[in-house]
Formats: C-alpha cells, structure tokens, sequence
C-alpha cells in the first residue's frame, strides 16, 4: 500500500513531464516558437477545467440562487475610460535600452531580492529552500547568476525583508527608488535599467470597419455585469440583496509573463458581483462559515514588515473589524470551502489583505486567496468591496440611474438641495445640448448642488465643463434655481454597493495541479496526481488483463453501463502490464481503475483499485459503478463507497 507522504521535495522537471505527456496544456502556436502568455488546454486540461466550473456553479450560482451572464469580451472604449481601466489599469516596468529586455518593477525586486537573501542563507549555512528550476535553461541561467553565496549585513536582510514584505503595496516612484537604493539591475547582465513607467495592461482594438469606434478586450468580466444592473434587479423582482455571475475570457497585456499558467494574457475568469445595500452588509448565511478558520496576512502585519499569519474565524475577524463587514467575511468563507471542496491543500491556502495603497482604484477593502505552489504565493481569487464606485460613475457618464428604489414604512423627511429647471428656456438656450446640461444639474451630489447654489447667488450664473459638451456652458439664474428645501419621502433610492469575489482559473487549476502531485515514496518514478474524484478530467481506467478476445464484450458492456451512470471512463486495452497501465493513469490523476480478469467472464465481477493507496476491492458491475457513482456524485468515501463490496489482494505488477 502506498501512502502520499507529508512533505517532499518538488521536482519541476518530473511534474512539467507530466504535463505535457499527458497534455493537460501546452505552449499555443509552439510550431511557430510560441508567444509567452499564451497556452492551450489538452483533453485533460479541458475536461479539470469543465470540472472545476461546474462545480464553482454549483457551488456560488446554484446555492446561492445567483443570476448569471454572459457579455461581450470586446468592450467600447468610453466604458472602460468610465471604469477608470483606461487611466488607471497599469503596472510598472522597466527596461533595459542596451539589451532591449523588459522587466515588470515590482516582480523583478521581487525576484532579485529574494535570490540576494537565499545567497545570503548559503553563506551562513542556513538550510533554504532549493533554487528553484525555472522553465528553461536560459531563465535559469538568470536566476542562478543572483544567486551568490554572499553573507549581507543583518540590517540589509531586515530591510529586504521588509521591502518584500511590502512588495505590493508600492508605487512606480517608490519602486524606481528601490532600485537604485539596492543596485538592482538587469539579473542577466547586471546592466543598468531606466526607471519604472506606467503600462496600461489592456489590449486595444477597433470596432468595426471604419475603425472608428475605439475598443479594449475586456480585462475583467465585471464591467458587463455593472451595466446590466436595473435588467438583473428586473430579474429579481426588484429585490436586495443579490448577486450576478459569470464566466468568461479576460484579456490582460502582461509585461513579462513567466511563471506559466499563473501570469497569462488570456484567461478565464469567473466573477460574482454581490449588491449589498450600503447601510446593512451583514449576511444572513454568515453564521454558517463563522467557525471556520482561516490564516490571514491582515495589511497592518504586511505595513509593518512582517509576513507572519494569524489564526482566526471568520466570526473574530468580522467582529473585530480584520475583515470590513459579514458579506465579505461571507465570501471569504464560501471562497474557502470552495478550495477545499475541489481538493486544494487548505495548509497552503492564506487570505491577505491588501494595503491601501495596493488596492485597485475601485476598491474599499479586498481580501485574497492566496495559494502557495514552486512560484511562492500567489493571488488566485480577489475578494473586494467595490463599494458604489462603477455604477456610480456609469450612471453619472451615462445619465441612467442604477439605484434601488424602496418603499419605506414611515415616509421620513429630508432637508436636500434640490435642482429647478426652466425646461421652455433650455431648449432655445442650448439646442441640442439642452438634455446633457439638464441631466448633469440633476446628477449632481448635495455637495455638488451646495456649491453650484453658492455660485448662483454669487455670480447669477454656473459655468461647467459638461461631457460631450465641446465649450464650457454657461447656466444663468434664469434658468435654474437650487436651494434647499424640506420634503416627505415615501421612497428610499439608493446606490448599492458591491462585494466582488473573482475567480481566475487559471491560477487555480495549475495550483490544484502541484498541490495534488506526489511521487510514490517506495519508487520516486512512479508520479500520482491525487485529484477528488469530482474534479478528476477522468473517473475510470477501465483495463482488460490481457487481449483475449473473450474480454472484449465485457469492455463494451462495462464502458456503456458507465457511460450510462454519467462516469467518463478511459479503456487501456494496450498490451503494457496492469501495473503500467495503472501508473500512466494515476499520471492522469484518474481516481479508481476497474479490471476485467477471467473471473468477469465466469461470473461477472470486476475489480475496482483505488488511485491513492492501490487498495481493491471485488463485486459485481452493478455494485462497483453504484460504488463510483457514490463517490463521484456523493462525496461518499473510499470506505463508505465500497463498503458492500469484498476485499481483494490484487497485484501491481
Ligand atoms: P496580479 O497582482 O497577480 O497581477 P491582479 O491583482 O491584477 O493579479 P486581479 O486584478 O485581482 O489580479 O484579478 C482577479 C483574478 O484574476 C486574480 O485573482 C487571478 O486569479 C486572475 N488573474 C489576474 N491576472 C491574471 C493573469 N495574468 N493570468 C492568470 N490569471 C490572472
Ligand atoms: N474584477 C476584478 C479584477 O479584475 O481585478
């Protein structure tokens, strides 16, 4: 019996091996020498991937009743200019005139700072961990040249230390001064690097033949969602909270994708869109994941330095305030349960918070789930509380309101500006522009309506840069009155705001892959990958022991007995031995192998071995697929899956 170990040394050679002979992805147009951050999924790429999918589906859409979507990947130019993507959507890097490479600021710091401090645990003879392989000899090569054997002073490790601790969290400026501060050049050369500029990570396009209508392949699918919003309240009845849902490419320029699977420029994300009322996030499921604990990075513990976890549930870490408010913390939690329900190693599993200063500009507070594989941690779900940033600047571009309108019990009364316009002015006055002006006066914020008030009396007239508007407009006291007034209101309006957990597959379909991979210990060669048989890209190895025509019928009978239950099954009819025809399987991560021997044809039972321990057990075919199915669709165990079936000593050979 065979048990996977607790730890052990990863080989990247032997786990991209596998990869590949077995074509779970590979590099896309590698005929034509490939282009980085470009890769295709094999059948068993495709198949995890459906089976993550559907069960992240299940999960988040058919639990929580959510509303799903599917918009368009090409996205006009003015959406994204109002999102804030056009302006703001953008990583540093630097380049290197001399030899013409480029290099993302923030990952090179990264990369060269933690080579410096893996050189210095060398030279004090301090175990690290081993220098990684990167993919290719010639990336290696760039590695291995920082990495030096060379002691620092205490204080420069406890600065670097620091500065890594904090890596996310600085700007272009603030990288450019580390650079120079710590001698960071090109790892290859160690030739000298401009400072970091700004690259906007969306790829352009145009729409259309003309050419004219400017555009962007999408870099989340959240945008599609936002502007759906008064159709989905629609959907539900007018009721909040809910949430959308999609599924769907993404598209993002990376500077210098390595890293495989996990930095791409073409990705499939799934994203959930959350709209919370502002004045109540609390949750009413949040009761159910308040006792699951979680290892948080909190931003304070990263702002001071320190990378150290902390323990908690997530009921300490909403009530304590760690974690803004219960939907977040709801997601959190649903987030986790997700990663270990498709098999994810929770050991190396974390949820760190971004600092201030990282957040994307849409965000209030942001969690994310952050998975540890050869690459170090890394992002694979971005948790953010969007608050009411995109649909109020959609509303404000567009002139569309995308509020919730609530009746209340007891009407209350406020004390607002409000705005009065002459209409049989306006449209002499300003043509026609008369709409754009009248709507910008009537979006304005209180904030807004007090000062344009002050200007009125001051001045008997407002003058405003208006969108699309070419000229500034004049607006004369004439024509509009803004004073504050009392009013009753019957009707609460009010713009939601949003908790958005985003899903990138990618990242967690190559992190599933190391977390599940492990090399038998009694024969290093022997690889397996432990996939839950839900997620396995294949249920059943179906195996004949040998090419006897008597076996054959019973192949074909077994394998549309499974295809009937919804089991994929693969038959390897191949003259290898079983014991190789099982190993190549266990390579596939394919969980349970059934075996038709002499015994089948004389009474009709099969053998069924378990992927992991090689265990086996006996029964009729009847009984082992309802065994499979339990397993495959019910969570059941090994143990409860077979407990009708009889024990078995097969052989591996
Ligand atoms: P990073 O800082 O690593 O570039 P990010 O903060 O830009 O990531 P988000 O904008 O939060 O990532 O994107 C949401 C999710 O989309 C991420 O959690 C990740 O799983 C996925 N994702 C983002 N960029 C990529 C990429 N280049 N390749 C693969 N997945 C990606
Ligand atoms: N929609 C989340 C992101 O792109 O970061």
């Amino acid at each position: 019996m065979s048990v996977k170990p607790a730890e052990q040394v990863f080989s990247r050679e032997q786990f991209d091996g596998i990869l590949r002979r077995r074509f779970f992805y590979a590099p896309s147009f590698d005929l034509y020498g490939g282009v980085s951050g470009l890769y295709d999924y094999g059948p068993a790429g495709c198949s995890l991937q459906a089976n993550i999918i559907d069960l992240w589906k299940r999960h988040f859409i058919l639990e929580e009743d959510m509303l799903e979507v599917d918009c368009t990947a090409l996205t006009p130019h003015e959406v994204l200019k109002t999102s804030g993507h056009v302006d703001k959507f953008a990583d540093w890097m630097c380049r290197d005139l001399k030899t013409g490479e480029i290099f993302r600021a923030d990952h090179l710091v990264e990369e060269v700072l933690e080579a410096r401090l893996k050189g210095d645990k060398e030279a004090r003879g301090i175990a690290h961990e081993p220098i990684e392989e990167s993919e290719d000899k010639k990336k290696r090569k760039k590695k291995v040249k920082e990495i030096k054997a060379i002691k620092l002073e205490d204080s420069v490790v406890q600065e670097y230390e620091t500065v890594l601790a904090k890596i996310d969290g600085y700007s272009g400026l603030e990288l450019g001064d580390i650079i120079k501060k710590y001698e960071i050049g090109n790892p290859a050369t160690g030739g000298p690097l401009e400072p970091p500029i700004e690259f906007n990570l969306m790829f352009e396009t145009s729409i259309g033949p003309s050419g004219q209508l400017r555009g962007f392949l999408r870099p989340e699918t959240a945008q599609g969602q936002f502007l759906n919003f008064n159709k989905l309240l629609d959907c539900n009845n007018n009721k909040m909270p809910f949430a959308s849902a999609s599924v769907g490419k993404s598209f993002r320029n990376e500077i210098s994708p390595r890293a495989g699977l996990l930095r791409v420029r073409e990705f499939l994300m799934a994203e959930i869109e959350h709209f919370v009322d502002p004045k109540d996030k609390s949750h009413p499921r949040f009761h159910e994941v308040k006792d699951i604990k979680i290892r948080a990075l909190p931003k304070d513990v990263q702002a001071a330095g320190s990378t150290d976890l902390t323990e908690i549930t997530l009921g300490d870490a909403v009530s304590t305030g760690m974690i803004d408010n219960e939907t977040l913390g709801y997601f959190v939690g649903r987030i986790y349960l997700f990663m270990c329900k498709i098999g994810m190693d929770e050991s190396r599993m974390r949820f760190r918070q971004h600092m201030a200063n990282e957040m994307a500009h849409y965000a209030s507070d942001c969690w994310d789930c952050e998975l540890q594989s050869s690459y170090g941690w890394v992002e694979c779900v971005g948790c953010a509380d969007r608050s009411a940033y995109d649909l109020s600047v959609h509303s404000a571009r567009t002139n569309q309101k995308l509020v919730v309108r609530e009746a209340l019990e007891e009407p209350i009364v406020v004390n607002e500006f409000e705005v009065d316009i002459d209409k049989k002015k306006f449209g002499p006055r300003y043509r026609r522009d008369a709409g754009k002006v009248e709507q910008w006066l009537l979006n304005r914020t209180q904030c807004e309506r007090e000062d344009l008030a002050a200007e009125l009396a001051k001045n008997g007239k407002i003058v405003a840069k208006i969108p699309d508007v070419a000229e500034p407009v004049e607006i004369e006291s004439s024509l509009v009155n803004i004073e504050k007034r009392e009013r009753k209101e019957h009707v609460r309006e009010y713009v939601p705001n949003v908790i958005e957990p985003s899903f990138g597959i990618g990242r967690i379909l190559y992190s599933l892959l190391e977390h599940s991979f492990w090399n038998r210990p009694e024969d290093a060669d022997r690889s397996v990958l432990s996939f839950v048989p839900r997620i396995a890209p294949s249920k059943v190895l179906v195996v004949p022991l040998s090419s006897n025509a008597q076996f054959t019928p019973l192949v074909t009978q077994l394998t549309r007995e499974l295809r009937k239950a919804h089991i994929s099954a693969k038959v390897d009819d191949s003259s290898a031995s079983i014991g190789k025809r099982y190993a190549r399987n266990d390579e596939m991560g394919t969980p349970f192998g059934i075996t038709i021997d002499f015994q089948t044809v004389s009474d009709g039972t099969v053998t069924i071995r378990e992927r992991d321990t090689t265990e086996q057990r006996r029964g009729t075919i009847p009984d082992v697929i309802a065994a499979v199915r339990a397993m495959v669709f019910e969570g059941a165990t090994w143990d409860e899956g077979t407990a009708k079936l009889a024990k078995f000593e097969g052989q591996e050979a």
